[in-house]
């Protein structure tokens, strides 16, 4: 698809894009709702009747707990509005929040934590990760420690550690849980596949889980933004009889937007089929494939690559983000319209089967089974290097790293 093709949407696009941009310098609370919602969602009030969403978010500032259309299905949701600072703070105000391990996760949410003024310390091995924990203002002995130091002071345990190294250190930091503690995790992993990870939590502790839906970086930044990242919870154990309720606390401490429930086993399932498909693996297929076909047919790695990424992630795949596919389809030209309805369909069923062997190696826990035994060897990162390196070093990414540069905004950088 040509950018001509495109040119109506985009000047479309950019008139209607309009009041979402006045939507960012609004608080958060209403930005979130109007990100979390599609326009034409039907809100149920506590009082009992729908309304359109349009007549309702400017007056949502102090709404509770909600249950919305998602398409046909009902899903309840919770948002910053539940969880306001003062009931945040309550709700923790006994506690220390052992986070451990200060990567992407683990420095995402535990500075958000900070910033929004509940107790947190830190527990990571000494190394390049620790000395960036200082550099952010962290303190030794203080609110950083060891990793089974900071298990010990905490009374909510957050395991952000890498998964692998989840299940080696589980032997040493089981006695340390003690009943009344809340261990917390990020991924159904560690719990779902115990039959290889062999992590059980004792009795007494409760055992939740908030899963942003993006990498640490985007937890951290849609924070400082005044945003929040999307994110799951599940409770696989409440022991206190107030789990659900400190679980959702949690998720809104650590930035969350909007939080929908699941359980340890549909937020894992999900979660690795997910990366594996569309949100990395398919991706990086799909890209390749018409990239080479483009390359074997005599185009240029500049037209193949513009063609293949840098319109979709530039232009398309934002607007599809604000807008919607439907959106998107009914904004380009008749021509590209009548090309992307033909062609959907085979790439679907070509891909569909394609999909339900990824669902099913997760399911029955191959891919567990294949990222523990990969990422728990001495030199896992080297190999894994080696394997980037080819995508790193392949004429594709190459051209990408050129066509990047050559963005406006890029000009004089490195
Ligand atoms: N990345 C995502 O998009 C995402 C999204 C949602 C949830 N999660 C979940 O969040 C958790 C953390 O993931 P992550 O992305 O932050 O990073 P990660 O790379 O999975 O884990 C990084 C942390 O684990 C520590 N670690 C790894 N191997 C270690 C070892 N042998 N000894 C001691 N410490 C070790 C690292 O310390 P060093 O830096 O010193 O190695 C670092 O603190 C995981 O459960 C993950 O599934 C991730």
């Amino acid at each position: 698809m040509s950018s001509r093709v495109f040119a109506t949407a985009l000047r479309r696009a950019a008139t209607m894009a309009r009041p979402t941009v006045m939507a960012a310098a609004r608080p958060a609370v209403k930005q979130s709702f109007v990100k979390a919602a599609t326009v034409s969602i039907k809100y149920k009030l506590s009082i009992g009747h729908s309304i359109n969403s349009k007549q309702i978010v400017p007056t949502m500032q102090s709404r509770g707990m909600k249950t919305l259309d998602f398409g046909g299905s009902k899903e309840t949701v919770y948002e910053r509005s539940d969880v306001p600072k003062e009931k945040l703070l309550d709700t923790f105000k006994n506690d220390t929040i052992a986070v451990l391990g200060y990567g992407p996760q683990g420095r995402g949410q535990a500075l958000n934590l900070r910033d929004n003024g509940v107790n947190v310390i830190i527990g990571q091995r000494e190394g390049k990760t620790y000395q960036q924990a200082i550099e952010e203002g962290w303190v030794p002995g203080k609110n950083l420690f060891p990793v089974l130091d900071a298990v010990d002071k905490g009374t909510v345990v957050m395991n952000l550690l890498s998964d692998a190294f989840q299940k080696e250190i589980w032997p040493q930091m089981k006695p340390l849980l003690t009943p009344g503690k809340t261990l917390y995790f990020s991924h159904g992993f560690s719990i779902v596949y115990k039959d290889q990870t062999h992590i059980e939590p004792p009795e007494g502790v409760d055992v939740i889980l908030v899963a942003p839906k993006g990498s640490g970086f985007t937890v951290r930044r849609l924070f400082q933004e005044g945003r929040g990242i999307n994110s799951s919870f599940a409770v696989y154990k409440d022991a206190s009889g107030h789990a659900k309720e400190r679980t959702i606390a949690l998720g809104i401490g650590i930035g969350s937007g909007y939080m929908y429930e699941t359980t340890f086993e549909k937020e894992v399932y999900s979660d690795l089929f997910g990366e594996r498909g569309v949100l990395m693996g398919a991706i990086q297929g799909l890209f390749q494939a018409q990239y080479e076909v483009l390359r074997a047919n005599g185009h240029s790695p500049s037209e193949a690559f513009n063609e293949t990424v840098e319109e979709a992630t530039q232009s398309l795949y934002p607007l599809i983000g604000e807008r919607g596919m439907d959106w998107m389809y009914s904004n380009c030209s008749t021509t590209a319209m009548r090309g992307a309805l033909d062609w959907w369909k085979p790439f679907h069923d070509a891909s569909k089967p394609v999909f339900e062997d990824l669902y099913r190696s997760v399911k029955d826990g191959s891919e567990t089974a294949r990222s523990l035994d990969r990422n728990s060897q001495p030199d896992y990162r080297e190999k894994l290097e080696e394997e980037l390196r080819e995508i790193r070093e392949s004429e594709i990414w190459r051209t990408g790293k050129t066509v990047r540069q050559l963005r406006p905004e890029n000009a004089g950088k490195n």
